[in-house]
């Protein structure tokens, strides 16, 4: 049987799903690295859309001399609600960072970035 077009939707929306529901990470972190930024990214719901927000680091007008470690991106809502990240530029390895946080439809944002470096 041919699966229904019905059924490939679900499938790809389930799929998206779990992605999304998931932390996300880049690169891994050693107990003697040092966290570089902590920043909680709240947002209330923006109703027919959705909520996109960068976080940069370092901020402007400050300069970071250290290699990132390890980024950490930490869904607060633990409901399948969390915003989907992405890394725009930089990372591990590099001494800044681009990321993006995108909400899901109709939802806010409440996640927690953390980024490591090498002391
Ligand atoms: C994301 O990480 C937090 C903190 O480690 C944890 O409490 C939560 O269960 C994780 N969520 C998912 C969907 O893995
Ligand atoms: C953590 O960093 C220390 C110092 O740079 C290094 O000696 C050690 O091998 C690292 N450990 C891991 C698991 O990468
Ligand atoms: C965001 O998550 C924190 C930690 O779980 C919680 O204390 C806070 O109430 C949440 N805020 C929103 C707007 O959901
Ligand atoms: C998950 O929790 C957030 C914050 O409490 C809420 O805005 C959102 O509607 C919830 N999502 C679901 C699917 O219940």
């Amino acid at each position: 049987m041919k699966p229904s077009v019905t059924s490939v939707l679900f499938l790809l929306v389930a799929l998206a799903g779990v992605a999304i529901a998931a932390n996300s990470s880049w690169g891994a972190r050693n107990s003697t690295d040092i966290l570089l930024l902590r920043e909680s990214v709240v947002r209330s719901p923006l109703k027919n859309g959705y909520q996109s927000v960068n976080v940069d680091f370092p901020k402007s007008g400050q300069t970071n001399t250290r290699a990132i470690s390890a980024i950490f991106v930490i869904d607060r809502f633990t409901n399948s609600s969390g915003a989907y990240s992405s890394l725009w530029s930089g990372g591990v390895g590099y001494r800044f960072v681009s990321l993006n946080l995108k909400s899901q439809y109709n939802r806010g944002i409440n996640s927690t970035v953390e980024i490591y470096g090498k002391r």
